[in-house]
């Protein structure tokens, strides 16, 4: 069974009077996530990640398409009682403490009395927040915030977590704090779903992950896969004549001068590097060096993009703006 069944999922919002053409800001997505991992939904701001989260949420009606969740269509109240869910930049009523505010989202999954008591408890324990649960909301920080949402995700016991942007706004501690929570939460055999806008947080937590841009998705795989699919190699070589270096560039993504007749050559993700390397020999080279370059998930971001362009000093900004 897969938690997660996404086909075809398309959400239009109106602009306007003047601007009649709706605006499509989830174009035909399908996708499936299987059981028990972490599927990270990763894009720039504005590619459509809360939209699709919010249409399997139920929270928005798909213009085409349609969700299921735990085996269920979008929506469904069994499946809503299995479902833990953490909205982006959550806000709560905040005078209440955590241990008030945890007992009333208990108090909404039908948990009464004693039992009501020791679940708000025992998430409130397991995001770390059980020694400061008598104190007002108003006194946390924005990473205990955070973790009272992941709190009130988890008090249900769900098969099934959607995390928006858990790791936004967070220092790098509190970011730590929550990959972790992740990882807990996977290690019990829940399935996780969460987004994010930086590529980074995905790959270390996820087992798969699938690329948004501009509503749709350009890439959907293990990382591994998507990683694979975008590194090239690396060739170094010495006593390089400078008429293959001139020939080659039509050949590589890029060429460096190390020192005097020393050239590294990076040569396109697919391309083979034997027949290069032959050409470097016939040309009367030495060949030094044949090297992976692990790529990230920025480039198979930008590979999936058609952009295939290395881009080292830039990265962030390059993510941020496409
Ligand atoms: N309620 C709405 N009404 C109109 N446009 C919206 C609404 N919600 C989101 N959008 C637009 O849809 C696009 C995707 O937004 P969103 O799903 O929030 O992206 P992300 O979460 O990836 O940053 C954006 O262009 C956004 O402005
Ligand atoms: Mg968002």
């Amino acid at each position: 069974m897969f938690p997660v069944r996404v086909l075809g999922l398309t959400k239009d919002f109106p602009q306007g009077f003047w601007r009649p053409r709706p605006h499509r800001a989830v174009d035909g997505l399908s996708f499936d996530i299987p059981e028990g991992g972490v599927f990270g939904l990763l894009g720039p701001n504005g590619a459509g990640k809360s939209t699709t989260l919010k249409l399997l949420l139920d929270l928005l009606r798909p213009t085409a398409g349609r969700a299921e969740i735990l085996g269920r269509p979008a929506g469904d109240v069994g499946a809503r009682q299995r479902l833990g869910f953490l909205p982006e930049n959550p806000t709560f009523y905040d005078h209440l403490t955590a241990e008030e505010l945890l007992e009333y989202f208990a108090g909404l999954f039908g948990y009464r009395g004693e039992d009501r008591r020791a679940r708000a408890g025992a998430a409130l324990d397991r995001v770390g927040l059980g020694a400061d649960r008598r104190r007002p909301l108003r006194q946390y920080s924005k990473g205990m915030v955070q973790r009272v949402g992941l709190a009130q995700a988890i008090v249900n016991d769900p098969a099934l977590v959607i995390l928006d942007e858990p790791m936004s706004g967070l220092d790098p501690i509190g970011r730590r704090d929550v990959r972790e929570m992740i990882l807990a939460l996977r290690d019990e055999g829940r399935t996780v779903l969460f987004s994010s806008h930086i590529l980074s947080d995905a790959e270390q937590l996820c087992s798969r992950v699938g690329i948004l841009a501009k509503g749709r998705l350009v890439a959907e795989g293990t990382v591994g896969e998507l990683t694979r699919h975008a590194g090239g190699t690396d060739v170094t070589a010495s006593d390089v004549p400078t008429a293959f270096v001139d020939r080659a560039a039509a050949r590589v993504r890029k060429t460096s001068r190390i020192a005097d007749g020393r050239y590294r050559f990076e040569l396109a993700p697919g391309e083979r590097p034997e027949p290069f390397i032959a050409d470097l020999a016939a040309a009367g080279a030495a060949l030094v060096s044949v090297a992976p370059v692990g790529a990230s998930l920025e480039d198979a971001f930008l590979h999936a993009l058609g952009n295939d362009v290395r881009v080292d000093d830039t990265r962030g900004d390059r993510s941020a703006a496409s």
